[in-house]
Formats: structure tokens, sequence, C-alpha cells
């Protein structure tokens, strides 16, 4: 937990740096307790139970979810399999004009409102290169950034992998925040949202697929010098080794 005074004074700071009313609080790097905390389970209490009938085991969807596994060995993804992951999950499928001075669109994923606050950034390690998913283009965008070196090295410590591509999640809350107020538990259900969207579809694509606790910041926030970007995720990403 961070002090009191130490979370007040980030988000004033975090207000004075935004245009829109949001608030965003610092996550902190999530990471294992040296020690482990002994914790008691709430105690559900109910009247019944009704049992379920058992599903169809053969049933595309339940074996999918079925054989949905966290992978941590890794070949480098084709450009193929990226290509179908991003295309599932963020390409816009439909878009439409608002006043909010940008698009509203239907992707693969949902998203509250229809915003799509989070962005998908992938860093090649064969190329030390970091490109932005386009959605809208189906395209892998070049940022003119400096390879975040520190950033996987993170990565790397918590699953080794020389060639698993790093995917970072980034949010731009203040999309979410000019059509919502308290906008801030939005965006992080809908970084969520995607982040399991795209568990489930590397699992369909047959790819190795893993999320990790750290958030990518301070990195992803210093992409933005006006303090529009947040780091909520990352995930190695790669073909089966
Ligand atoms: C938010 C989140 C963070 C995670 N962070 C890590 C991580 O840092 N390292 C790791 O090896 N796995 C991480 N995982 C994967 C979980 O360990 C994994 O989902 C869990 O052990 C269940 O295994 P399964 O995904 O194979 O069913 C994370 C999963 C989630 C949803």
């Amino acid at each position: 937990m961070w002090p009191a005074a130490s979370v007040g004074a980030a988000i004033n700071t975090l207000r004075s740096t935004m245009s829109s009313d949001t608030t965003w609080l610092p996550l902190g790097t999530p990471r294992p307790r040296g020690e482990v905390q002994r914790y008691l389970e709430h105690p559900w209490r109910h009247a019944k139970e009704l049992k379920l009938p058992v599903p169809d085991g053969h049933d595309q969807v339940m074996s999918l979810f079925a054989g949905r596994r966290s992978a941590r060995c890794f070949d480098a993804p084709t450009l193929g399999s990226l290509s179908a992951l991003l295309w599932s999950t963020c390409a816009c499928q439909e878009s439409a004009e608002t006043s909010l001075g940008f698009a509203i669109e239907r992707r693969g994923a949902p998203s509250a409102g229809a915003i799509h606050p989070v962005h998908v950034l992938l860093c090649d390690p064969a190329e030390s290169r970091v490109s932005r998913y386009n959605g809208k283009r189906h395209a892998l965008q070049l940022l003119d950034v400096a390879w975040p070196h520190d950033l996987i090295e993170s990565c790397r410590s918590v699953v080794p992998s020389d060639t698993a591509w790093i995917v970072l999640f980034v949010a731009e809350f203040g999309k979410t925040a000019a059509k919502y107020e308290d906008a801030f538990s939005l965006i992080l259900r809908d970084a969520g949202v995607l982040q399991g969207v795209m568990a489930v579809a590397a699992e369909a694509l047959d790819m190795s697929f893993c999320l990790l606790g750290l958030t990518g910041d301070p990195w992803v926030s210093s992409l933005s010098e006006e303090g529009k970007l947040r780091g909520v995720g990352a995930a190695l990403l790669g073909s089966r080794a």
C-alpha cells in the first residue's frame, strides 16, 4: 500500500496534467511478497444448491477454454499469427464519429462506451523496435522511441525469453474520462477485458501467451509529455516452442 500523503500528492499532480476530470491512482509495482500472508476466505452461506448439467466437452468453445493455459516457452511469432491475433481482438470493425473528439469503435473485445482507450504496443526483441498496432489500418506502426531496455529486462526476469515479443497495454485514460465521471475503474476493466480476450485468442491460434504482473510504467508514462498515457499491463507473446 502507498502512504495516504503520497497518493494524495500523486493524484493532485495527475489532476493538474489532465484536461478531463478523472483520477488516476498509482498502480505501484505488483510483485510476489517475500513471505505470503495467510488469508481467511469470505464464508458464503447458501440455502440450496442447484447442480448444473455437465456440458458437452467436445464443443469447440468448451475445449478451447478447457485447453487454455498460460505458456512460458516461446519462438518468435510469425507475421501471420500476429496479424490473426490483432485482427480478432483489436482491429476496428466499425466506427462512428462522436462529439468526443474521436470516433468510437466496434472491435472483437468489448470496451466501456466503445471507446477502446487501451493501446497495444509490441516490442520485437530481434529488431529492438517498438510498434503500436493501428486497428483502423490493421498495421504495426514503428514508434520513434529508444528500445526500453530496463522494461524488457524486468519482463525477462519474471519469465525468461529472448525470442518472445513483449505486449504492452497502454491506457489513454483521458478518452474514457471525456465521457464518464469516475472513469478510473472502467479503464482498468477495459484493460483486463482486452488481456483476457487476447489470452483466449492466442490459445485458439495456437500461440504462446503469458500475462505479466508488471504495468509497463514508468516507461509507458514517459511516452507522453502531457501525461496522457499509463501502463496497465504486459504480456509475452510468441509461437509455441
Ligand atoms: C493479471 C495477471 C498477471 C499475471 N502475472 C504473471 C506473472 O508475472 N508471471 C507469470 O508467470 N504469470 C503471470 N500470470 C499468469 C498466471 O500465473 C496464470 O494465469 C495462472 O497461474 C493460471 O494458469 P493458467 O493461465 O495456465 O490457467 C498473470 C496472470 C494475470 C491474469
